[in-house]
C-alpha cells in the first residue's frame, strides 16, 4: 500500500507535498516523510504516526526547496518508526516506494559484501543502495536508477530524486499505481489522480513494467529495455476537491448517512424507474449465453460478491462461484469458455482482486469490473467496467461503498434474469419497483440510530460477539462482524446460522452476545430455531428483524431491533445500515480511531 507523490516544481515543495499526502493517507498512516532538493543538497523531514505529526515537524524546522518527493506509510518490512519512514536515503538519493521488494533479502546481502550498511528494515533501502551504488560507480542518474529498476523483484511504484538536480524524478510501476501529474512548467508523480487533484487534472497513467523520467517541462517513459513508449494521456474525473467531515464527528458517519442518497444514484444508473426495467448494458457477453459467473474479490467487496450468488442463483438461475481473491489467483481454477468474471472493489488497486483479474483475462474470460473509482487499474483493465456511485470513500471501513456494490450486483441479477428468461417482464417490474424503495428504507433505518446507539454502548463492553444469519443474510453477518471487529477491535465471528451447532455454539455464555439479522423472509423459522438454540445456553441475543419478524420471534432478546417490512430483493441493502451504525458507535464508545483503524490502510496493494 503506502503513498507517494514526486513534484518538480516553481514554488516551496513542502507543503505541496504535505497536501498531496493529506490526499493519500487512506493508503497507509503509521509514519510519512518528504525529501527535497535545495542548493543540490538533498534533506528530509520523518515522523512515525499520522501526517499531523510530520506537518509538526516540518513547522519546527522547515524544508525548503522546489523539487521533492513524499510518502504516507502502511508498513511490510519494519516496524512502523520514524527509521523505518521514508524517504530512504543512500549517498546521493533518495527513494520513496509502494509495494514490496521479494529479492530484497539477497539484494540487501550482496549490497552488504559491496560495504553498504543498512539504517533501516525496509525493503526499500535496498533500492536506494543499488542506485547509490551505480552513481558511485559515475554511472549518470537516469540510467543508474534505469539499472536498479532492472534488478528488482515484486510489486514496486518508486519515485527517485538525486543530489545536485533539482529538474530530476524517475518514476517506476510494477504492480502498484502511478501517475505522472502534468502542469505548466512543472511535472507530478502521484499514487493516483487523487493526490494529484489540487495541482492538474492532466494525467497519464503508467502501465506495468513502465519507468519515467520527470522534468519541469517533459517527461518521457520508457519499457524495462528502455525502449520508448508511449501512454494516454488523460482528463481524470471529478476528484478535485478534498472531501470534507460536514457536520459529522467521523467521515464513516458521514458515509452511512450519505447512502440513502447514493444508493438512488447507484440504482438510477442501472435501472430505468419510469419503465420499470433494467437499462441496457455495453456488456462484452451476454448473460443469457453464460453456463457460469464467477466472481472475485477482497474483503467487504467479497461479501458483496457472496450475497449477490443467492441473487444470480435465484433469480436468474445462473450458477455462480464466488472467491476471495487472494485465494482464486493462485488456485489454478479451470474457467469455462461459456463464464464471465467480475471483480468488486472500491479503490480498483486491490492487488489480489487485480491478479484474479488478469488471470480470468489470460483465459479469455470476458471482464466487468464493479468499481467505485472509476479511472482505477482494475477499471482500466476491465472489458466493461460497472461503476458505483458512492463518490469518493475516505473511512478505511467501507459503508456505503459496499451497498453501492450491492446495489449494482442486484441491478445486474436483475438484467441477467430478465435476459435468461428466468423472469416475466411483470416479475421484472416488480423488482425494479422494489428496488427503487430501497433509498427510503435505508432513510427510515437511519433514523433507529438512537436505539442502535444504546446497543452499542452495551456491546462495548464485551470482547466477543457472534453474528448469525441465514441466505443473504449469512454474507452480511460475516459483514457485520468485519466491520465490528476492524474499527472496534471486539473479537467478531460471523456465521451461517444453521452451522452454529457443528462447533460454534460451544462458545456460547452469557460473556457472547450474539447479534441476528432475521427478516421476516422464506427461512425465518429456521433462524428463530437457531436462536432457541442460543438462548437454551444462556447466550444474550440482540435481534435485528423487521416488524413481522419481531411478532413472530418467540425468543427473550437483550434487545430487538425493528426494521420496517420490505421487499426480500433490497434487504441485504438496507439491512446492512444497521450492522454499520452498530460497529461505528460501539468503536466510539471503545475510543478508537474510527476512521484510520490501527493497522489497516484504505487501499491493499500488496498481497
Ligand atoms: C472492510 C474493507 C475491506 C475492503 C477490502 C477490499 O471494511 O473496507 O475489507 O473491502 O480491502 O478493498 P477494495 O474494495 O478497495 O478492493
Amino acid at each position: 500500500m503506502c503513498g507517494i507523490v514526486g513534484i518538480v516544481g516553481h514554488s516551496p515543495v513542502a507543503p505541496l507535498l504535505v497536501e498531496a499526502l493529506k490526499r493519500l493517507e487512506y493508503r497507509g498512516y503509521d509514519s510519512a516523510g518528504i525529501a527535497t532538493v535545495e542548493h543540490g543538497e538533498l534533506a528530509r523531514r520523518r515522523a512515525e504516526g499520522k501526517l499531523v505529526n510530520l506537518q509538526r515537524k516540518l513547522d519546527g524546522e522547515p524544508l525548503g526547496g522546489l523539487i521533492g518527493i513524499g510518502h504516507t506509510r502502511w508498513a511490510t518490512h519494519g516496524v512502523p518508526n520514524e527509521t523505518n519512514a521514508h524517504p530512504h536515503f543512500s549517498d546521493g538519493v533518495a527513494i520513496v516506494h509502494n509495494g514490496i521488494i521479494e529479492n530484497f533479502a539477497e539484494l540487501r546481502e550482496e549490497l552488504k559484501k559491496d560495504g553498504y550498511s543498512f539504517t533501516s528494515q525496509t525493503d526499500t533501502e535496498v533500492v536506494a543502495h543499488l542506485v547509490g551504488r551505480e552513481l558511485a560507480a559515475g554511472v549518470p542518474p537516469v540510467e543508474a536508477a534505469h539499472r536498479a529498476l532492472k534488478r528488482l523483484e515484486g510489486a514496486f511504484a518508486l519515485a527517485i530524486m538525486f543530489r545536485g538536480d533539482e529538474d530530476l524524478i524517475v518514476g517506476a510501476r510494477n504492480g502498484p499505481p502511478l501517475a505522472v501529474g502534468h502542469g505548466k512548467g512543472e511535472m507530478f508523480l502521484g499514487s493516483d489522480a487523487i493526490a494529484l487533484a489540487p495541482f492538474t487534472n492532466s494525467i497519464t497513467y503508467l502501465e506495468d513494467g513502465d519507468w519515467v523520467v520527470v522534468r519541469r517541462n517533459e517527461f518521457a517513459i520508457f519499457d524495462m529495455e528502455g525502449n520508448p513508449v508511449k501512454r494516454k494521456r488523460q482528463q481524470s474525473l471529478g476528484t478535485s476537491f478534498m472531501v470534507d467531515k460536514g457536520n459529522h464527528r467521523h467521515f464513516m458517519e458521514k458515509e452511512i448517512h450519505e447512502q440513502p442518497e447514493v444508493i438512488a444514484h447507484t440504482l438510477a444508473h442501472y435501472l430505468d424507474f419510469a419503465n420499470g426495467t433494467s437499462r441496457p448494458l455495453d456488456l462484452p457477453f451476454d448473460f443469457a449465453k453464460l453456463d457460469r459467473l464467477t466472481i472475485s474479490a477482497c474483503g467487504t467487496a467479497y461479501l458483496a460478491g457472496l450475497v449477490s450468488k443467492y441473487w444470480f442463483e435465484r433469480l436468474a438461475k445462473l450458477p455462480v462461484d464466488v472467491d476471495i481473491a487472494s485465494e482464486f489467483r493462485y488456485r489454478e481454477v479451470p474457467l469455462s469458455t461459456k463464464s464471465a468474471a467480475f471483480f468488486v472493489s472500491q479503490s480498483g488497486e486491490t492487488a489480489d482482486t487485480l491478479a484474479s483479474l488478469r488471470y480470468c483475462k489470460a483465459a479469455g474470460v470476458p471482464i466487468g469490473s464493479i468499481v467505485n473509482v472509476r479511472e482505477s487499474t482494475i477499471a482500466r483493465e476491465s472489458d466493461v467496467t460497472l461503476p458505483t456511485l458512492a463518490g469518493p470513500e475516505i473511512g478505511v471501513a467501507s459503508t456505503k461503498a459496499f451497498t453501492c456494490q450491492l446495489s449494482v450486483l442486484a441491478s445486474l441479477a436483475v438484467r441477467a434474469a430478465a435476459a435468461r428468461g428466468a423472469i416475466s417482464s411483470e416479475e421484472e417490474r416488480a423488482m425494479v419497483r422494489s428496488l427503487s424503495e430501497a433509498p427510503r428504507y435505508a432513510a427510515q433505518v437511519l433514523k433507529l440510530d438512537g436505539q442502535i446507539e444504546k446497543v452499542a454502548r452495551e456491546l462495548a463492553h464485551y470482547k466477543h460477539v457472534l453474528y448469525l444469519g441465514r441466505d443473504t443474510n449469512y454474507p452480511l453477518a460475516m459483514e457485520g462482524a468485519l466491520k465490528l471487529k476492524e474499527i472496534s477491535y471486539i473479537h467478531a465471528e460471523g456465521y451461517a446460522a444453521g452451522e452454529l451447532k457443528h462447533g460454534p455454539i460451544a462458545l456460547i455464555d452469557e460473556q457472547m452476545p450474539v447479534i441476528v439479522i432475521a427478516p421476516h423472509d422464506r427461512i425465518f423459522e429456521k433462524t428463530v430455531s437457531n436462536m432457541q438454540e442460543v438462548a437454551a445456553r444462556g447466550g444474550k441475543i440482540i435481534l435485528i428483524t423487521d416488524t413481522k419478524g419481531a411478532a413472530r420471534a418467540t425468543v427473550d432478546t437483550m434487545e430487538t431491533i425493528v426494521l420496517p417490512d420490505m421487499p426480500e430483493i433490497i434487504a441485504p441493502i438496507v439491512y446492512a445500515l444497521p450492522i454499520q451504525l452498530l460497529a461505528y458507535y460501539t468503536a466510539v464508545f471503545m475510543g478508537t480511531d474510527v476512521d484510520q483503524p490501527r493497522n489497516l490502510a484504505k487501499s491493499v496493494t500488496v498481497e
